[in-house]
């Protein structure tokens, strides 16, 4: 597009216009349907458009969200609700909107929204005290960031800082931590990865649950003189397929890396916060980390936040130049005050514990409706409400996106597939809500049985 700076402003007025409403028009609808289907054409990505199972032909009407709908849904620019059964991929522990965090983010915002960045700033402070009572183990010092990308590569650097003779990582395959080059280097999605060319050097991957491997290159980089400075691991693995390893594993790379004198980087991003029935998941193994990374849910599902929790051993390398690793806008008190909130609705509601019940309520329902659908899914597995059906094509699994988001229900696969199809609602979801989709589940398995034997009619296997 040409350069237009009145066009710009004319149109950034229009926009404005429309957040501000409390109501849109139908007119308002069709419009916001069709810039936003074409700005993603034409300025975004046409890639998401290819994509996005609710911008396909037949759910045009659907595609463009527009609030949220109570704690626990979305509403669409036409009023369709959906009820959220992906939360954000893992970002709505505490519902959407949740009140109480939306007060407290209300509340800074108008006391201060972001910081001098010189004076000292007092949230940043409390949220690093309360964590350090809120994690297990030795966790005590925080430094505070926006995304899980960015908590990921502060976990990175902090373990290379660590021991400047241990600079190799080991991580797992299947995992997930992000695409900035460093932890995108310690993730091993290789679709991801072999299009941006050489990685960072010295980070390896082994196959996750699998202990042997792990004590297998751990001795043979020390015999090579590569020692081992950490090892990096979601507890149960999300964007990879919600991989759930054996009992013994996290305690027994904890053991490894005591071992071997590594430190262990637990990646709960995704499990943390409550997900998967425990404020951390690594509690559930008796697994404290070195390092522990939080974000998606801990800025409350209202404002981006993330975080590195470290031992004062590890943080004590940054202690002499704490600029040695900085952010402008990491711990700003809009993301404390969310994440300050969070913590609170989480302890006070009880989350982490209804997570558990709700996720065996979920669980038992998804496999009750999976039942007879052999042919179509492999695996319905959990923990908490990190849940997942394995599908026997990445098609099924798509297709079974689409029937759920028609019957008001949004699901999703993992970033570019959909062999997976993770199930990962806010921790508020009603029983009702919980019930609405196992039924919808088994009449979507339903419909793509049918819709498989009519092709097999029409084209009898040779
Ligand atoms: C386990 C895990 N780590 C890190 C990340 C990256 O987080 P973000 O997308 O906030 O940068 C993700 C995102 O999906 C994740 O699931």
């Amino acid at each position: 597009m040409k350069q237009n700076v009145a066009q710009a402003g004319a149109y950034a007025k229009k926009v404005l216009a429309l957040i501000e409403k409390d109501d849109i028009t139908r007119e308002d609808a069709a419009w916001i349907t069709r810039e936003t289907i074409e700005g993603f054409r034409q300025h975004v990505n046409p890639g998401f458009l290819e994509y996005r199972k609710a911008t396909s032909v037949e759910h045009a009407a659907a595609a463009v969200e527009w609030s949220d709908a109570g704690l626990n849904a979305y509403r669409d620019v036409n009023g369709h609700e959906f009820i959220d059964c992906l939360g954000g991929f893992g970002i709505f522990n505490v519902g959407h909107r949740n009140p109480h965090v939306v007060k407290a983010v209300a509340a800074q915002l108008r006391r201060q929204p972001l910081h001098s960045q010189d004076l000292l700033d007092p949230l940043r402070a409390m949220l690093a005290k309360t964590l350090s009572l809120l994690t297990p183990g030795e966790l005590e010092y925080v430094f505070f960031c926006n995304s899980g990308t960015e908590a990921i590569e502060a976990a990175l650097k902090l373990a290379r800082a660590y021991d400047s003779a241990k600079q190799t990582i080991i991580g797992a395959t299947r995992g997930f931590h992000g695409k900035s080059y460093g932890a995108l280097s310690a993730s091993a999605k290789g679709e991801f990865r072999r299009p941006f060319g050489a990685m960072l050097p010295n980070i390896e991957h082994v196959p996750f649950n699998d202990l042997i491997e792990l004590r297998r290159r751990m001795h043979t980089l020390k015999m090579v003189g590569e020692e081992v400075g950490a090892v990096i691991l979601e507890p149960i693995q999300g964007e990879g397929g919600v991989n759930i390893p054996d009992d013994d594993y996290l305690p027994g790379v904890r053991a490894l890396c005591d071992e071997y004198g590594a430190l262990l980087i637990l990646d709960e991003v995704q499990t943390g916060m409550g997900r998967t029935g425990t404020m951390f998941c690594c509690e559930q193994y008796g697994v404290a980390p070195d390092i522990m990374c939080l974000a998606k849910a801990f800025g409350g599902g209202v404002i981006p936040a993330g975080a590195v929790i470290g031992t004062k051993a590890v943080f004590s390398r940054l202690f002499n130049n704490p600029f040695l690793h900085t952010t402008t806008f990491g711990g700003n008190p809009l993301a404390c005050a969310a994440a300050l909130a969070t913590i609170s609705v989480l302890i006070d509601e009880k989350l982490p514990q209804r997570a558990a019940r709700m996720g065996e309520r979920m669980l038992t329902g998804m496999k009750r409706a999976a039942a007879g659908h052999e042919g179509i899914v492999v695996d319905v597995r959990g923990r908490g409400l990190l849940m997942a059906i394995e599908f026997a094509s990445n098609e099924l699994g798509f297709a079974f996106g689409k029937e759920m988001l028609a019957r008001g229900i949004l699901v999703a696969g993992t970033l570019v597939n959909a062999l997976v199809v993770r199930v990962e609602p806010p921790l508020t979801i009603g029983e009702d809500q919980a019930d609405r989709v196992c039924a919808a589940m088994a009449e979507s398995l339903e419909a793509l049985d049918r819709s498989r034997a009519k092709k097999e009619q029409v084209a009898p296997a040779s």
